[in-house]
């Protein structure tokens, strides 16, 4: 990318999540249970031309690295987003994600009477089939947007 084109700075240290599905840079920040108030430097692009995607977002996270876990969720949104980990400015690490077959934790079940919802110690526990994202205890598919169901830490 020429400089002309460059939207935001390189990072020194952190995580950038590039090729995130155009729109949706928002739910990746709120799967990652960042609102601002935690001090980190995060830098959001949203909607700008990608050869692949067409149009894509961009989010970089200063100081952080993500957790499987997070990664997984992240799939489930953007399939084609790819996590490069910045050290000193290099691209030390670049992964495409991958689709989970299970999400443990960070999604919350939308039936009120499900077990993990009961304040039982029981994680939350959704297998992923095509396109379905289920509670494995009681079988509810979360319907609507994946980022309402997301488990505040
Ligand atoms: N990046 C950054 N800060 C750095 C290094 C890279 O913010 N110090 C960003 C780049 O702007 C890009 C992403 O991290 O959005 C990946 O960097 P790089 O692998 O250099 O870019 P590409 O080769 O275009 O990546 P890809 O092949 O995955 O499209
Ligand atoms: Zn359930």
């Amino acid at each position: 990318m020429s400089d002309h084109e460059l939207r935001v700075s390189k990072i020194r240290n952190g995580t950038v999540i590039d090729h995130v599905s155009g729109g949706h840079a928002l739910n990746v920040l709120s799967i990652l249970g960042i609102d601002g108030s935690e001090g980190l430097g995060v830098s959001v692009v949203m909607n700008v031309p990608s050869d692949r995607l067409g149009r894509k977002d961009v989010v970089k996270v200063e100081d952080r690295e993500l957790s499987q876990s997070e990664v997984d969720v992240i799939s489930l949104i953007a399939p084609e987003a790819t996590i490069n980990i910045i050290r000193e400015f290099e691209v030390v690490q670049k992964n495409r994600v991958d689709r989970p077959e299970t999400v443990v934790g960070l999604l919350s079940c939308p039936n009120r009477n499900c077990i993990t919802n009961e304040n039982e110690p029981v994680e939350t526990n959704f297998t992923v089939v095509d396109d379905d994202v289920r509670c494995t205890y009681c079988s509810t598919i979360i319907r609507d947007s994946l980022a309402d169901h997301i488990d505040p830490e």
